[in-house]
């Protein structure tokens, strides 16, 4: 990385420069700098709606950047150590869903961890791709899933030679890394390349004390959510891309769905978050790994909780753990996740990432104070003794898994009708249902119901949990193929 010239940032400093210039806009958007929507300016600001303006030419276009965007890219992947990199507005859900595009055809294989986000799978019902599910090992004691073993894709690949590509979580939401360098080495000595959903490991790339990026690892492609620990815009990303990637090919993939309307918001925010990152994310990411250690010996201290870390690391399954992740299985004081991630909410105004079945996840981030986390700390303390029952009847797994017998396209396209959930057992589901976050599908079209699933749509429903993906709102009813 040129640190000297890191200290740029192009989009930006355009901006500010058209912001001093007070050119007179005849073009979109119609509010026109704020000055026709009085009441946009009082929610966000002058300073925010004076730079929300489309494309112009000193501004560079994101479907086919040649000046200011194009630059910022650069330095983007010279920070993250990659040949290109793409600025993303669709969320890290556009720069996966680009990652499978621009990889493999309809009817092409690829082989994926089945505890992947929606966007992949969504992917394949739009391109026709063919997924080969590696199931993930599940934590005996914490129903997690973990990553994929070394020897699981060597099966996947020797049972499907004809697959393109590899998919890699690194890590998954509660921070589990797989082999990445290992996956590489077997998937390109197979011609196979590896794409590498980043959403929760944009920081990997600044502190060497964290498992390994993608792009160190060698992966071909990785979607990273600068909008989640990289400190940007919500719903800003990069897509970066390994050496011997067609950077031309894979903008044409990205322009099959990318607006024709980037906003300059979310744009900008890439380009300050970069510099910030290269400038002094290795000094912030210590520190958010220190305040997450803390964080984590002192809810272990209260008792019941386990709040886990690298003790996780079997040199198998998993063989990194992103220590950053604040991640706490709650079944022991007899609560479901969701369950402490409501009291949290409603009884302490703690709003964390998530709650699951038997796990919380609060995130840790550069914009964490010490203070914050003894609130945390307190309130779960608090809620132990005051809310804490008997264990029983609670559910154990996050995952099941799937019996496949169509693929996502087939599944989401096919003739179907809508039964109730109970009905439902032993068909070929054709949609998706899934608790959101984590926006891990429990059924992904294609995939046979069976009664552990029902029963585990009805628990995390009764507990709680925010569920989505189905057509029918309240998850009564299911669509399942004729
Ligand atoms: C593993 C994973 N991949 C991809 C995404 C999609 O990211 P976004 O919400 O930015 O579209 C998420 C979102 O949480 C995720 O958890």
């Amino acid at each position: 990385m040129d640190i000297e010239k890191q200290k740029r940032a192009p989009l930006y400093e355009a901006l500010e420069r058209l912001r001093r210039q007070r050119v007179v806009p005849f073009d979109v958007p119609g509010h026109k700098r704020g000055r026709g929507n009085p009441e946009l300016v009082r929610l966000l600001g002058e300073q925010c709606v004076g730079i929300d303006v489309n494309s112009m030419k000193p501004l560079d276009n994101l479907c086919h950047p040649v000046s200011v965007i194009l630059e910022a890219e650069q330095l983007a992947a010279d920070a993250f150590g990659a040949a290109h990199a793409f600025f993303m507005v669709g969320g890290t859900t556009s720069a996966v869903q680009s990652m499978i595009l621009a990889s493999c055809k309809a009817g092409e294989k690829i082989i994926v961890p089945r505890n992947v986000h929606k966007s992949v799978i969504n992917a394949m019902v739009l391109n026709g791709a063919v997924p080969v599910y590696v199931n993930p090992d599940v934590e005996p004691r914490i129903g997690i899933s973990l990553g994929m073993q070394i020897s699981q894709v060597e099966a996947a690949i020797q049972e499907n030679p004809d697959a393109v590509a590899v998919f890699v979580n690194n890590p998954t939401y509660y921070g589990i890394c797989s082999d990445l360098r290992s996956i590489v080495e077997l998937a390109h000595s197979h011609n196979m390349r590896v794409l590498a959903d980043e959403a929760h490991g944009t920081h990997f790339y600044f502190n060497d004390k964290l498992p390994v990026s993608a792009m160190a690892a060698g992966a071909d492609m990785a979607a990273v959510s600068m909008h989640k620990s990289g400190g940007s815009l919500t719903q800003s990303s990069l897509l970066l891309l390994g050496s011997g990637m067609n950077e031309g090919y894979v903008k044409q993939i990205i322009n099959l769905t990318q607006t024709t309307s980037a906003s300059y918001l979310l744009m900008s925010s890439l380009d300050i978050s970069r510099r910030n990152l290269a400038m002094r994310g290795c000094e912030s990411f210590g520190k958010v790994m220190q305040m997450a250690e803390y964080a984590r010996a002192e809810i272990n201290a209260i008792g019941g909780y386990y709040a886990y870390g690298s003790e996780l690391c079997n040199g198998t399954s998993c063989v990194g753990y992103d220590v950053t992740k604040l991640s706490v299985f709650t079944r022991e004081i007899g609560l479901a996740g969701i369950e402490v991630y409501d009291l949290l909410r409603d009884e302490y105004d703690i709003q964390i990432e998530f709650g699951d079945i038997g796990n919380i996840l609060a995130y840790i981030s550069i914009g964490d104070r010490i203070q914050d986390i003894e609130r945390l700390v307190g309130a779960l303390a608090d809620i132990k003794r005051l809310y804490s029952t008997d264990t029983q009847d609670l559910f154990g797994l996050e995952y099941i898994p799937p019996k496949v017998v169509a693929t996502p396209q087939e599944a989401f396209y096919a003739d179907k009708e809508m039964l109730p959930l109970e009905q439902t057992n032993g068909r070929i589901c054709s949609e998706f249902v899934m608790c959101y976050p984590p926006g891990i599908p429990i059924l992904a079209p294609g995939e046979i119901i069976t009664e552990d699933i029902i029963n585990y749509i009805k628990y995390a429903k009764e507990k709680g949990c925010s569920m989505q993906g189905t057509e029918d709102p309240a998850i009564e009813q299911l669509n399942v193929l004729r």
